[in-house]
């Protein structure tokens, strides 16, 4: 497979503050590169580093083949950015804005509105063309600014946490393109604090906490890395002390936590114990509202290796 950007030692510094240290990785053509971290994590930093927006102390980035630089413009046409902050022109309407964009790198009048259509269709925004940025929700606008960064077709895209702040049914629209776009041969670097999309999404995670990379693998690798293999919730259930101790001592326990009502028991291995578990509470008499189990996720991965919850 191709390496379509090469990372090797980037080291970026604020002042003192060190934002991204020693950070090495690649991304394959046809890839989605998950950077999964919390927030401060150096995300941005790191995507900012990659496309010669910001200067860094150390490091070298190859994006195509090529040392990238702010003015290296042969590697730039070839690139797709949606930054975190939302940048349209609050005076051109949905399909003007894009037609912008686009235009920046597509000279040909007729390709290019059928790009920019292309463009509506993928971020579902057909209705919308004659809109201006200020009368379209949150969400939409954060499609506006997805269908601005990938109009003209670019190899690779940057997706700075596309999906922050967004209805439910905008975040399933911009995944479901990210898909599609990826599904079209475009390799993609996206960044998010939502493990639950980088499962949805990525082929490959990298998290980030404090700049640093601490784990890196595919989705279902890092979930192997977890410690535990089940984790049961039972909500509303009232235990005294020795019902817990009792719990604890049961096959397979890894941990359990009581907080008000909400009973948590992590098993270090995944068979047949909900059933066990529900055999000694109805032994016992306890009586609850719900009973569930889940596989450990990614959240329980960075909860494991760093002490704190991915969102904060
Ligand atoms: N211009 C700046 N000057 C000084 N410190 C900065 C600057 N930009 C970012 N930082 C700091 O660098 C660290 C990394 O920030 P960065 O924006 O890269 O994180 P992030 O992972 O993108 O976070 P978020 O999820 O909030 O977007 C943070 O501690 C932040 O406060
Ligand atoms: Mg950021």
């Amino acid at each position: 497979m191709k390496k379509v950007i090469e990372v090797e030692h980037l080291t970026k510094k604020y002042k003192d503050f060190i934002a991204v240290s020693d950070l090495s990785f690649d991304v394959e053509e046809g890839e989605v590169l998950g950077l999964l971290g919390p927030n401060g994590s150096g995300k941005s930093t790191t995507i900012n580093c990659l496309l010669s927006l910001l200067n860094y102390e150390d490091g070298i980035i190859k994006i195509l083949g090529q040392v990238m630089s702010s003015t290296n413009y042969d590697v730039k046409k070839d690139i797709g950015v949606i930054f975190q902050d939302i940048a349209v022109f609050e005076e051109l309407t949905v399909y003007e804005n894009i037609d912008y964009f686009c235009g920046l790198y597509i000279e040909d009048k007729q390709l290019r509105k059928e790009y920019v259509i292309e463009a509506i269709k993928l971020v579902g925004l057909e209705d919308f063309q004659k809109f201006y940025p200020k009368q379209l929700s949150g969400g939409l606008l954060r499609r506006l600014n997805i269908a601005c960064g990938i109009a003209h077709k670019p190899k690779i895209i940057f997706l700075d946490e596309p999906t922050v702040a967004v209805d439910p049914q905008s975040r399933e629209n911009i995944l479901a393109g990210i898909l599609n776009l990826r599904k079209k041969g475009a390799t993609i670097l996206y960044t998010t604090h939502y493990m639950e999309e980088v499962e949805m999404i990525c082929d490959r995670v990298i998290i980030l906490d404090k700049g640093k990379i601490i784990a890196s693998g595919s989705p279902l690798e890092l979930k192997n890395l977890a410690k535990i293999e089940e984790k049961v919730t039972i909500e509303d259930i009232s235990l005294k002390k020795t019902d817990l101790e009792k719990i604890k001592s049961l096959k397979n326990v890894e941990e359990v936590s009581y907080n008000k009502t909400t009973l948590i028991i992590t098993y270090k291995k995944g068979q047949h114990n909900l059933p066990l578990l529900v055999e000694f509470l109805k032994k016992e008499n306890l009586e609850y509202q719900r009973i569930f189990s889940e596989r450990p996720t990614l959240n329980d991965v960075f909860l494991e290796l760093t002490g704190k919850e991915l969102r904060d």
